[in-house]
């Protein structure tokens, strides 16, 4: 299905902790087309709500629902928070790239923060694919933790880390990426892709990066969510170039972008 901007009533709305909410919209269209890696613009319907839509990757979809799991950071998301069972919001999808494919075999699978949302549905298809999954879950405490119970039942490993030692491992999400041939997926803070970046330069298996940049309009039109594109080759004319976050990723191999 191609891209629309549809109207659809709230129909959950769940608290995951300080700030953080699940809003659980009936979105039979966006729910049956919308793939693992991509995400929609949303506009909540109410006086005084921005302009412009906030970009979110869904969490989980079924049927006739598609649910956004996001913290509370500012105007947007604030009013999206604000609303409840039979509120209306626009949503315009489905936007951006699927997650490549991964190598046979092994998958790991990374989450940082507000970056482990989009991760979910993907750990779902990687399993029924036949992939062992791993996944790694990075909070700055164990309070700011999200997906645990979610992932559980589908991860063959599920790793947790927290930067204050209050659940799981004590430090950076990223000391607990595995030695093996996995290809990777990763998204979260850009210090924490930063380092997937880093600890993926020179290996032979792939690993990819979802980006969250900030975007006004999401389809490609503004140029407001570009990042620089890595490895310029001045000796064929290319002096670098920039990518779009919201048409060409938001998922990037590792060495194709500079963070
Ligand atoms: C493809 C994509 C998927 C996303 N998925 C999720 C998700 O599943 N869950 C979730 O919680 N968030 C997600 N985000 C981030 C979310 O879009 C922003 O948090 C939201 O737009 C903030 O809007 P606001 O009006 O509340 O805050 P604003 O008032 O616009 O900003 C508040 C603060 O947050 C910072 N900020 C705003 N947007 C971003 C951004 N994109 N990246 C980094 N910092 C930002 C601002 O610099 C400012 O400091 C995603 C972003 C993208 C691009
Ligand atoms: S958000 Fe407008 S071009 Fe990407």
């Amino acid at each position: 299905m191609s891209l629309g901007r549809w109207s659809v009533p709230v129909v959950g709305r769940t608290a995951h902790g300080p700030g953080v909410v699940e809003l659980e919209v009936e979105a039979p269209a966006l729910a049956a087309s919308i793939r693992p890696g991509q995400f929609v613009m949303l506009f909540p319907e109410t006086p005084g709500a921005p302009y412009l839509g906030r970009p979110m990757s869904y969490f989980r979809r079924s049927e006739e629902t598609m649910s956004v799991l996001f913290r509370v950071v500012g105007a947007g998301t604030r009013h999206l928070a604000a609303l409840v069972r039979g509120d209306r919001l626009s949503a315009l999808g489905p936007l951006g790239q699927p997650f490549p494919d991964p190598e046979p075999g092994e998958v790991c699978l990374v989450g940082g923060g507000v970056g482990v949302p989009p991760l979910y549905d993907w750990a779902r298809t990687l399993r029924e694919q036949g992939h062992g999954v791993t996944v790694l879950l990075g909070a700055r405490s164990a309070d700011q933790l999200l997906g645990e119970a979610a992932f559980s039942p589908i991860a063959a490993q599920l790793l947790v880390a927290t930067d204050d030692g209050s659940r799981g491992h004590h430090g950076p999400v990223t000391s607990l990426l595995p030695a093996s041939t996995a290809t990777v997926y990763a998204c979260g803070p850009s210090a924490m892709l930063k380092a997937v970046q880093e600890w993926a330069r020179g290996r032979a298996a792939p690993a990819y990066l979802t980006l969250e940049a900030r975007m006004a309009c999401g389809f490609g039109a503004c140029l407001g969510c570009t990042v620089a594109a890595a490895n310029p080759d001045p000796a064929k004319g290319d002096y670098g170039r920039y990518v779009r976050v919201c048409t060409d990723g938001p998922t990037f191999a590792a060495g194709a972008v500079l963070l």
